[in-house]
């Protein structure tokens, strides 16, 4: 039997892995009142632990088996992404992207639900996304680059979109120890 890795915060919860239907399910918006309980928030704490200890940037509530439109996201700088502008711990509620650039880039992406793989994938430069934070209050807010990447990728999930559907090109799909020999 493996052992599950515990983080200092509390218990790790299992991340579906891609075939589990919920990960192609859209999302039930969350109601008002549900946040700010006890229940909600434990689950908002959970979700950071889980995943700092797989070693995510972003992590949307169906890959902890939850139909509920909602993310975590924190992200630092990692081997593949030396220059990575810090993204200070955010928790995303039935967000929606209201306007994009034209201008799209592509870069890598990986997924905890997607293990030891990563491809090339397209995403607009620039997003302005509408949600509310965990306790419910509406914010707006605009990204680029990277940030705007992992906003992309989360909210994809909440949609039952997965960034394999993103790519034009599967021949660069990779696994993640091919692509660290390159950087
Ligand atoms: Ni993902």
């Amino acid at each position: 039997m493996k052992k599950k890795k515990q983080s200092p915060s509390g218990k790790v919860l299992r991340i579906t892995q891609f075939g589990n239907p919920i990960l192609r399910k859209k999302q039930k918006k969350i109601p008002a009142a549900m946040l700010r309980t006890r229940t909600f928030t434990a689950l908002v704490r959970k979700m950071f632990s889980t995943m700092h200890a797989a070693n995510g940037v972003g992590l949307a509530a169906p890959q902890v088996g939850r139909d509920m439109s909602f993310a975590v996201i924190e992200a630092r700088k990692t081997k593949l992404r030396p220059d990575a502008a810090p993204l200070a711990k955010t928790v995303i509620v039935n967000p929606r992207i209201i306007s994009h650039s034209r201008k799209m880039e592509y870069d890598w992406e990986g997924c905890l639900s997607l293990e030891s793989v990563r491809g090339l994938v397209p995403r607009y430069k620039e997003i302005t996304v509408e949600c509310e934070d965990a306790s419910g209050k509406k914010i707006l807010r605009k990204l680029k680059g990277y940030h705007a990447r992992v906003f992309q990728h989360e909210i994809d999930h909440l949609n039952g979109i997965l960034y394999v559907d993103r790519m034009d090109d599967m021949r660069t799909l990779v696994t993640q120890k091919e692509l660290e020999k390159r950087v």
